[in-house]
């Protein structure tokens, strides 16, 4: 049966238990989450959230304590989904004698690609990402930022319709972050489904369709950027001059507050909303002062969101739990 969904994750837990230690960490505490086909889906979170585990269990690397994951209706370790998918790990450990060419050609002999197919498309993608000067150099002599270019181009080696990525613009300058969001939209182009990690949230809010935050191993908010951003108080405020006391009730379905020098504050949410109130002011005969954008960013979530998740831990400590 086929999937409308590229990715499909259910109540997904994961429990670090360490004998030595006698500690368990709880990593992953219930997330759930679905991908659509075709959708660049960011994956936020704080240091320690549990976003590379939630990664390498979807990748089969690790196995989950509970819960389900499945890749293209096929539930994880997919076996037969496995070769339509490209992964970047957050520290690639390719064999670093090697030069990008040859672990292109290696990543391609292991998704089966005949050796025309790993040469033409080897080197495209090493072109793409920008490596061909360095083409020959053994990976152990690249830089943190040239490295995380090979591995771009490893986990697109077998033109994957899923790919994979934990913190692509990792040790990337503005260059490189710039050049891996135009890869990562390219791939949204061409209707590749994207799934990626990152702490450069900027770069999440331009180019992810929906967005999750985890915070403690848990989902905290989920949807487009937009309307994360509208649940958090993102808003316009229209001042309204020339106004007297009766006219609040033309905006009587927004927020108003009467200001001095006979002007009117109204707030809305919606960008929308901007319209319609200019609308009531002009048929009304009234003057625009002020139009203000009150938004903020998803940067301001993630921290209001990693903060409270900091608050919660000083307080566990305080209370000795
Ligand atoms: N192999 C492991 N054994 C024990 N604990 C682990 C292991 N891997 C991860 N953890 C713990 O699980 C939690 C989640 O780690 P994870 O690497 O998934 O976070 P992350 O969201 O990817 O963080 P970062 O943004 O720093 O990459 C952390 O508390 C971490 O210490
Ligand atoms: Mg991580």
């Amino acid at each position: 049966m086929s999937s409308d969904f590229a990715i499909e994750i259910r109540d997904l837990k994961k429990l670090f238990v360490t004998p030595f230690l006698r500690k368990t960490i709880p990593a992953v505490q219930g997330i759930s989450l679905s991908v659509r086909k075709g959708e660049v889906f960011g994956f936020l979170g704080p240091n320690g959230a549990g976003k590379t585990t939630s990664i390498r269990i979807m990748m089969g690397l690790i196995a989950r304590t509970s819960g389900s994951v499945k890749l293209f209706g096929e539930e994880v370790p997919a076996r037969a989904a496995r070769h339509r998918v490209g992964f970047l790990p957050e520290a690639p450990y390719f064999y670093d004698y090697l030069s990008v060419s040859e672990l292109l050609d290696l990543t391609g002999r292991i998704f089966g690609m005949t050796g025309a197919q790993r040469r033409k498309r080897g080197d495209e993608l090493i072109e793409r990402v920008g490596l061909t000067h360095a083409r020959k150099t053994p990976l152990r002599k690249y830089s943190k930022g040239m490295m995380q270019r090979a591995g771009i181009a490893q986990a697109l080696m077998n033109d994957p319709d899923l790919v994979v990525c934990d913190e692509p613009m990792s040790g990337l300058d503005p260059l490189g972050r710039k050049l891996v969001r135009d890869i990562l939209l390219d791939l949204k182009d061409k209707g590749k489904t994207v799934f990626f990690s990152s702490h450069i949230l900027s770069d999440v809010e331009a180019v992810s369709d929906r967005v999750a935050i985890v915070v403690q191993g848990k989902v905290h908010d989920l949807g487009t950027p937009s309307e994360l951003l509208a649940e958090t108080g993102a808003g316009h405020k229209i001042i309204v001059g020339n106004t007297s006391e009766s006219d609040e009730e033309l905006f009587g379905q927004y927020e108003t507050q009467v200001t001095p020098g006979n002007r009117l504050r109204v707030t809305t949410e919606q960008d929308d909303d901007i319209k319609d109130v200019l609308g009531l002011v002009e048929k009304n005969g009234l003057s625009v002062v002020e139009v203000t954008t009150r938004r903020q960013s998803l940067e301001d979530l993630f921290v209001e969101r990693a903060s409270a998740h900091h608050t919660i831990h000083a307080e566990l400590r305080k209370s000795g739990q």
